[in-house]
């Protein structure tokens, strides 16, 4: 018999069925036995009179048996399944269930992290936390379909690469072929999705993992998340703020329908503005901050395109830094602001932009530098060394072939997921979080590796 799920058991009273998944939970009434029994798609309450008893939590059971209307006063109107339930012929237990760790039926905020994370895949069946892997899915299919709709494509560029400097420490990987030298994990695809567009590919996405060796905090992850990376060719800042604008009102609209949007169109504040009016570059502008369904998005732009930092904070010893770029060091000048550069580039504005959401950053773009000769000068104005300069050669080279003005936008997927549902902590939207120590989820890696793989890495630890 073929197998039913519970949510397609509500129509299916009168007949036989045979269903799958684990025992939620299980109460004895003398000779009759209740149990819901849970899969993916929810929990039916089965009875069975004088069986089922050998049952316990979380067995993993198939049972074949009658779909029938609860008696009235045994309705319950609070679940999809509240009419029904499944009176028992016969069953078989498929794996049995010792008692576990963790417990499971609540939304589990107040487990440490160190449980939660260690038994994950039982984390995972809460309730809670199977929905917000779900929709997680759900919103990388809507952003997919809804940017390919629009003559996007997505292209998947490399993870073992070269440093990509977005301000972060990078993650390096020994290259056996070449001992002595090593790969970067991507900070971003930066310059691979501007190479895209030397490329010709005009409009280009990609759900992308990145890679940041950065301390971890709520909104912040150390190790890995994901980005909406996206970019476009012959766009202005205006362009990118529209789509990025459209893209996640339809998204709410779509797959968060009990969320309402605090103003559309979105606010639009300068960095000036930000400062002066909240003290903050990222603005909370919910009108009402108790209220958990608001989502109040907003745009910060004209940030300056240097901000002050210390050489030890930007190249991590590699140069002396007399100005750091703010968003990174291919956003492109204010045009107004280009005549500045030479002049005083602490009042140059950047041609950047910052998706906010209740008080997050949830996403940073820019239009980028297309002309060799300005993304020299901005080098300069780093503090770039000869060698320095040299690592960033194959964009300039590529910059000399004809390239398209462009530029694009990264949302965060994990934190705009936590900020929406309204999640503590990036953990609660991530299947398996690193820990805040930087301990993977389950398998406690990093570990330590055998004598002989480093010898053929050429290592010395
Ligand atoms: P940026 O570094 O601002 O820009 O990152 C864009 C967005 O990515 C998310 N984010 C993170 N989320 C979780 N944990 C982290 N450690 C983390 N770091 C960043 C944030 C942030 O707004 N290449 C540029 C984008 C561009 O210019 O198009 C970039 O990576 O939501």
């Amino acid at each position: 018999m073929k197998r039913t799920l519970v949510s397609e058991a509500v129509k299916m009273v009168g007949k036989k069925v045979r269903l799958c998944g684990w025992v939620d939970s299980k109460r004895d009434h003398g000779k009759v036995t209740f149990v819901d029994l849970r899969d993916r798609t929810g929990k039916l309450q089965v009875v069975g009179v004088g069986k089922l008893g050998e049952l316990r939590s979380e067995d993993v059971v198939e049972i074949t048996g009658l779909v029938k209307e609860r008696p009235e006063k045994l309705i319950n109107p609070k679940v999809e399944t509240g009419k029904i339930e499944l009176e028992v012929e016969k069953y078989e237990v498929l794996s049995k269930s010792v008692d576990l760790p963790i417990p499971i039926d609540g939304d589990g905020y107040d487990i440490g992290e160190k449980q939660r994370t260690k038994y994950r895949y039982l984390d995972l069946r809460r309730e809670r936390m199977s929905k917000n892997i779900r929709l997680r899915s759900e919103v990388g299919q809507f952003l997919r379909n809804w940017l390919m709709e629009r003559d996007f494509i997505e292209v998947e560029t490399p993870i073992l690469t070269k440093t990509t400097p977005e301000g972060a420490r990078d993650f390096l990987v020994p290259a056996r072929l070449q001992p002595g030298k090593f790969y970067a994990l991507p900070q971003s695809p930066q310059q691979y999705k501007q190479l895209l567009m030397v490329a010709g590919v005009e409009k280009y996405f990609q759900l992308a993992r990145c890679f940041r060796d950065e301390d971890a905090r709520a909104d912040r992850a150390y190790g890995e998340f994901t980005q909406l990376d996206i970019e476009m060719s012959f766009v202005s800042q205006e362009d990118v703020l529209e789509l990025t604008e459209k893209m996640f009102t339809e998204m709410v609209k779509e797959l968060f329908p009990d969320k309402k949007i605090s103003k559309i169109p979105w606010p639009r504040l300068t960095y000036g503005e930000a400062m002066e009016k909240y003290g903050t570059d990222k603005p909370d502008l919910r009108k009402n901050k108790k209220d958990k369904n608001e989502l109040a998005f907003g745009w910060v732009f004209d940030f300056p395109l240097f901000v002050k930092q210390s050489e030890e904070e930007f190249f991590h010893g590699s140069g002396e830094a007399k100005f750091a770029p703010s968003h990174h060091m291919f956003t492109a000048p204010h045009p107004d602001d280009i005549p500045l550069l030479s002049k005083d580039p602490t009042k140059v504005r950047g041609s950047q932009y910052d998706l906010v959401l209740n008080g997050f950053e949830v996403g940073g773009g820019s239009i980028r530098i297309h002309q060799a000769e300005i993304q020299k000068k901005i080098f300069e104005l780093i503090g770039f060394s000869k060698k320095q300069k040299e690592e960033f050669e194959h964009l300039l080279e590529a910059f000399t072939y004809g390239v398209p003005p462009h530029g694009g936008i990264a949302p965060g997927l994990d934190r705009l997921l936590m900020v929406i549902l309204g999640e503590p902590n990036l953990r609660e939207v991530i299947a398996f979080p690193h820990l805040t120590s930087g301990k993977t989820s389950v398998m406690d890696a990093p570990t330590k590796v055998a004598k002989k793989q480093l010898k053929e890495l050429g290592i010395k630890t």
